[in-house]
């Protein structure tokens, strides 16, 4: 009979047995993964958090003011975390006395309630809603049944995760549940030195190493397989060219991996990659691009003060 096959299974099957090898990078982030990418962002090397951190701050009235209405409105943030940089914006709309509910989306109920926790605490006049699951359908479900104008959140850069074509599926489809009084603020890590970028996917502690390494250990553990992570290392790039970071695992001898579950064995040449993760940099001329593909118009944005990142306040075009 025929396995029903899980999408994570799926993915590491296609991607394993195609060539060039790759894995999504979605995999990382299992308990381990998200607590490395914690570390990832306290190190001084990975500059984009405090950058991020830095506009918020700086820029908290203005940017609230551009949030308000006078009939309130909802703070809908896309992957919430841990909410550290959120906790800015609430802030200043709380003492500011603005009309506004916030309701974080992850697909994590665990995050969600530790964000929840923290915020009763901090923040307790804040209104909080998490909804669990993945963004589009709560999205499109929030789209039903509220009325209010919506600010959708999406920060950390996280599109860079997308090739362009997937981002602009993405977008699109916040797009869709957009009215004209609705706002999409986001976070685009911009080009700047190489170095300064490879710096922040390379660090010498070996960080960043382990965190992309953290989806064999995962996979080791999911479907019994015998990754030895010593046998492979973490290489970074960076072509400013078309701003586009990759990370890969590379193999460092010819070797055998079997992963019972799956009832794979899969063959590694000597310097062999697996790529991994993508984490691309913008300029504006692209994400003017990437929002007229996608149904959106940028009307503001943000530049921290060492000039590295930005924030765009979108709104859908047709308005
Ligand atoms: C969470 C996707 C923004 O690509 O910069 C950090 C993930 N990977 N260091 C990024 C990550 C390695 C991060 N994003």
């Amino acid at each position: 009979m025929e396995k029903i096959q899980t999408q994570f299974e799926k993915d590491v099957t296609k991607g394993l047995t195609d060539y060039p090898k790759h894995l999504p990078s979605k995999y990382i982030y299992d308990q381990r993964g998200d607590k490395l990418f914690q570390d990832i962002m306290a190190m001084p090397e990975y500059y984009l958090t405090n950058c991020e951190f830095d506009i918020l701050s700086l820029h908290k009235t203005e940017i609230c003011k551009a949030f308000s209405h006078d009939k309130g409105f909802d703070l809908i943030e896309l992957g919430a975390g841990d909410g550290k940089k959120t906790k800015i914006l609430l802030k200043e709309l709380v003492d500011k006395n603005y009309d506004f509910d916030y309701l974080p989306i992850d697909i994590s109920q665990n995050v969600l309630d530790e964000l929840t926790e923290a915020l009763k605490l901090e923040i307790p006049e804040a209104k909080v809603q998490a909804k669990q699951g993945t963004y589009f359908d709560v999205l499109s479900e929030l789209d039903e049944y509220r009325s209010r104008k919506k600010v959708i959140l999406f920060l950390g850069s996280n599109i860079g995760n997308l090739l362009h074509k997937d981002a602009i599926v993405f977008l699109k489809k916040i797009q869709e549940n957009m009215h004209d009084e609705d706002v999409l603020f986001m976070g685009f890590d911009q080009k700047k030195h190489p170095q300064t970028i490879l710096n922040a996917y390379n660090d010498d502690t070996k960080i960043t190493e382990q965190f992309n390494k953290n989806i064999l250990r995962r996979i080791n553990r999911e479907f019994e397989a015998d990754f030895d992570l010593d046998q492979f290392m973490h290489w970074e790039t960076y072509n400013p060219e078309t701003g586009t970071a990759l990370s890969y695992l590379v193999s460092l001898k010819e070797q055998y991996v079997n992963i019972n579950n799956l009832d794979l064995q899969i063959k590694f040449d000597a310097w062999e990659s697996i790529h991994v993760e993508i984490s691309q940099k913008y300029d504006d001329a692209v994400v003017e691009w990437l929002a007229a593909q996608s149904g959106l118009k940028p009307v503001k944005s943000f530049l921290d003060q060492k000039g590295y990142y930005k924030n765009y306040i979108f709104k859908a075009a047709k308005s």
